[in-house]
């Protein structure tokens, strides 16, 4: 499918953009909108190595910020220098970040150097952490 495929390019283009001078993993994610739109982001990490921030969270965060709340799809691609071997599974906390704005059903695509592996968010992150209790946020 294309949008797929164009949403793969996207995080490999991001994963380029990654600050991650400590750990030299880098990481892209690019994450498409109901609305069509797709907003990146890149691991941008510290020396104060906590604050480091993951690609997936700035993606999201950044999407959120420009008034985005409903999303199709993320692709996260991620190696040693940019080198794509295997997948980039998400971490825990991008996974919990990811379930307050997408559904169990919401696609999650591992990049891979041919192509992409497809999951579902619950498939990758059964029994998140909720306290909204069916109500939604504001
Ligand atoms: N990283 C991400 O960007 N996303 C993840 O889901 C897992 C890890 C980053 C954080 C850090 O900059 C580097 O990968 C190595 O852990």
């Amino acid at each position: 499918m294309t949008a797929k495929n164009e949403l793969r390019d996207a995080a490999i283009a991001a994963m380029m953009r990654a600050y991650a001078p400590y750990s030299d993993f880098f990481v892209g994610a690019a994450l498409l909108t109901k609305s069509g739109r797709i907003y990146t982001g890149c691991n941008i990490e510290n020396s104060s190595y906590s604050a480091t921030c993951c690609a997936e969270r700035t993606a999201l965060f950044a999407a959120v910020a420009s008034g985005e709340r409903e999303f199709e799809a993320i692709a996260i691609a991620g190696g040693h220098h940019g080198k794509l071997e295997g997948v980039c599974n998400p971490c825990g906390v991008c996974r919990q970040a990811l379930t307050e704005f997408c559904e169990p059903a919401f696609p999650v695509l591992l990049v891979t150097a041919e192509g992409y592996e497809e999951h579902t968010l619950g498939e990758l992150f059964p029994g998140f952490f909720t306290n909204l209790n069916g109500k939604t946020g504001q």
